[in-house]
C-alpha cells in the first residue's frame, strides 16, 4: 500500500467563525502556524478570524502567536509562519444577524484581489452549535456560498446536533447551502495519528488480517478514559453527557475503524461505505439490553494526580442534582460474519486515574493440548493493544517459557511506540484535519450517513435512559468508574483490561495505579516480566 502523494492546496481564505473562541485559540491557530511553518498552506492564501468584539489585526495576530506558544510551539517554528501572520486579519461582525454578511462578503472579495485567493473559501464554524445552522443559512441567501467557478467548504465542529431530527434538521440546513460533498463534519479523533495508521495495521499485515474475525478474537475493548473533568464547559456538558459527547462520535469512528472490510479503494468514499456497514450492522438494543447492557455513571468527589477534586455536581455550571452520564460502559454486537459472536465492549470515562485511549484485541485462548496438566502454568491470552493516546504504537502480548524453569509459561510483550523519545511528537490532529479540508479530502470526516446510523443507536440509549429515568451510578474520582460496568463484563466471563500503562508496573508515576477491585489484571496478574 502506497502513501497518497499529498498535493499543495489550492489558492483560498479561510473564514472561521469564532475568533475569540477556544477552540480556535488551543487549536487552530497552533495548527495553523504548524501549517505555515511546515510551508504547507497554500501558496496564495489568507485568513479572516470573525468575532463579535473590537480587535485589531495586530492584535489577533498578537493572539495567535500566544496562542502557538501556549501549545507548545517553539519560537523558531513561530518565526516561520510569519508569512500567515501578516495574512491573518480580523473581522468584527454580529454573525447572527444576516444584515452583516453582505460586508463580509465584500471584505472577502477585496482580500481575494489582494492574495490571489480566487473566490475559493473554507469557513469554518468554531462557535456554538445553535448557531451552525443559522450562519449558513445567511452564508447561502447572501450568495457567499456560490462564487462562480470557485469552491466553497464549510467545517462544522461536534455536536452535530443532539439526537437524530436534530441532527437531520442541522444537515438539512448546510447541505442546503454546500451539498453534501462540501460539508466537513469534524471528529478530531479521526485525526488522530493511530487511527489513520490502524487501517494499515489491520491490512497491511499477513499477521493481523487473517486472525482478524470471530474465529480468532474473544472480545474488543474499545475505551477513552480521561482524567480530566468537565472543567469550563459545564454549560455545555451538563445538556450533553458522555453518551453524545464521546460515544455518538469518537467511540463509534474508533469501533467502524475497528470492525470494517477492507476498503475497494482509499478513497473517502469507499471507506466512508465500509464504515457506515459496520453502523448498519449494529445489533439493536433490546429492551432488556438497554436496561444490562449499558452503564452510566458520574464521577463523586475524589482524588486525581494526589490532589483532591471536586464531584461533577459540585463543578462550575452543572445543575447541583444533575443526572448527566460522565461515564459509559456498554456491550454491542456486530451481526456480520466477521464479528458473530464476539462482544465489543466499550467505555468512556471523566476523572479516571489514568489518560488513555486504545483499542484492545483479545485473541481466543489455545486449547492448550500440550501444556495442561504437566506441570505447565497456565497460558495468558494474546492481546493485540492500538495505543491512540499518549502513547501511540502497538502494544502485543504473547505466550513464552521463562528461561531457566521446568515450565513456567509468561506473557511477555512487543511495545513499538511510534511517538516516544525527542523529536518525534506526532502533529496534531487539527493540523491534518485543515490540511486536508484545504486539498478536499473529506476521508478523514464523517459523511451524512455515518453521523445519522450513530444517533439513531445512540437514540435508542438516550430515549430509554429518559423513559426509564435511569439514575447515575457515583464513581470516587480517580477510580476506574462504577462497579456495574464491571458486573457487565463479568457476565460474560470477561473484565476490563488495564490500560497498557499500567501493565507496565516498572514504569515510574504507574505503580500502584492498578490496585483495587475494579482493575485486578485478571488472567494476566502475575504477568511480571522474565528476569
Ligand atoms: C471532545 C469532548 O470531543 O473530546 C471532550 O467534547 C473530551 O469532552 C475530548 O474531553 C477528548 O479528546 P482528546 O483528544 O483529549 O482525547
Amino acid at each position: 500500500m502506497s502513501v497518497t502523494a499529498v498535493s499543495r492546496p489550492e489558492p483560498c481564505i479561510l473564514v472561521i467563525f469564532g475568533a475569540t473562541g477556544d477552540l480556535t485559540q488551543r487549536k487552530l491557530y497552533p495548527a495553523l502556524i504548524n501549517l505555515a511553518a511546515q510551508g504547507r498552506l497554500p501558496e496564495h492564501f489568507a485568513v479572516v478570524a470573525v468575532g463579535r468584539r473590537e480587535k485589531t489585526d495586530a492584535l489577533v495576530r498578537e493572539e495567535a502567536k500566544r496562542a502557538a506558544a501556549a501549545a507548545g510551539a517553539a519560537p523558531a517554528v513561530i518565526a516561520e509562519a510569519e508569512g500567515l501572520l501578516k495574512r491573518l486579519h480580523y473581522f468584527q461582525m454580529d454573525f447572527d444577524v444576516e444584515a452583516a454578511y453582505p460586508s463580509l462578503r465584500s471584505r472577502l472579495a477585496g482580500l481575494d484581489a489582494e492574495y490571489n485567493t480566487q473566490g475559493n473559501r473554507i469557513y469554518f464554524l468554531a462557535v456554538a452549535p445553535q448557531y451552525f445552522g443559522s450562519i449558513a443559512d445567511y452564508l447561502y441567501r447572501q450568495g457567499m456560498t456560490a462564487n462562480q467557478g470557485a469552491w466553497q467548504r464549510v467545517v462544522v465542529e461536534k455536536p452535530f446536533g443532539r439526537n437524530l431530527p436534530s441532527a437531520r434538521q442541522l444537515n438539512a440546513r448546510l447541505t442546503q447551502a454546500f451539498g453534501e460533498r462540501r460539508v466537513y463534519r469534524i471528529d478530531h479523533y479521526l485525526g488522530k495519528e493511530m487511527l489513520q495508521n490502524l487501517m494499515v495495521i489491520r491490512f497491511a499485515n499477513t499477521l493481523f488480517e487473517p486472525l482478524w474475525n470471530g474465529r480468532f478474537i474473544e472480545e474488543v475493548q474499545i475505551s477513552i478514559n480521561e482524567t480530566v473533568g468537565v472543567g469550563s464547559r459545564g454549560g455545555y456538558y451538563d445538556g450533553a453527557g458522555a453518551l453524545r459527547d464521546m460515544v455518538q462520535n469518537h467511540m463509534l469512528q474508533l469501533l467502524t475503524l475497528t470492525a470494517m472490510e477492507p476498503p475497494v479503494d482509499l478513497d473517502a468514499d469507499s471507506i466512508r461505505d465500509e464504515k457506515v456497514k459496520v453502523l448498519r450492522s449494529l445489533r439493536p438494543l433490546e429492551a432488556a439490553d438497554l436496561a444490562t447492557s449499558v452503564i452510566r455513571g458520574q464521577y463523586g468527589p475524589g482524588i486525581i494526580d494526589g490532589k483532591p477534586v471536586v464531584g461533577y455536581r459540585e463543578e462550575e455550571r452543572v445543575d447541583p442534582n444533575s443526572n448527566t452520564e460522565t461515564y459509559v460502559a456498554l456491550k454491542l454486537h456486530i451481526d456480520n460474519f466477521r464479528w458473530s459472536g464476539v462482544p465489543f465492549y466499550l467505555r468512556t470515562g471523566k476523572r479516571l486515574p489514568v489518560r488513555s485511549s486504545e483499542i484492545v484485541i483479545r485473541f481466543r485462548e489455545q486449547p492448550g493440548v500440550l501444556y495442561f496438566g504437566k506441570g505447565y502454568s497456565e497460558l495468558g491470552p494474546n492481546l493485540l493493544v492500538i495505543k491512540i493516546q499518549p502513547e501511540e504504537g502497538v502494544f502485543l502480548q504473547f505466550n513464552a517459557r521463562q528461561p531457566g524453569t521446568q515450565g513456567t509459561i509468561v506473557p511477555v510483550r512487543m511495545d513499538y511506540c511510534q511517538n516516544c523519545g525527542t523529536g518525534l511528537d506526532s502533529p496534531e490532529a487539527y493540523e491534518r484535519l485543515l490540511a486536508d479540508v484545504m486539498r478536499g479530502d473529506s476521508t478523514l470526516f464523517t459523511r451524512w450517513d455515518e453521523v445519522e446510523y450513530a444517533w439513531e443507536f445512540v437514540d435508542q440509549i438516550a430515549g430509554y435512559w429518559e423513559q426509564a429515568g435511569t439514575p447515575v451510578e457515583i464513581y470516587p474520582a480517580g477510580s476506574w468508574g462504577p462497579e456495574g460496568a464491571d458486573r457487565l463484563l463479568a457476565r460474560n466471563g470477561h473484565r476490563w483490561i488495564l490500560p497498557f500503562q499500567c501493565l507496565l508496573t516498572d514504569r515510574p508515576g504507574f505503580e500502584g495505579i492498578g490496585a483495587g477491585p475494579m482493575v485486578e489484571s485478571g488472567p494476566f496478574e502475575d504477568s511480571k516480566e522474565p528476569s
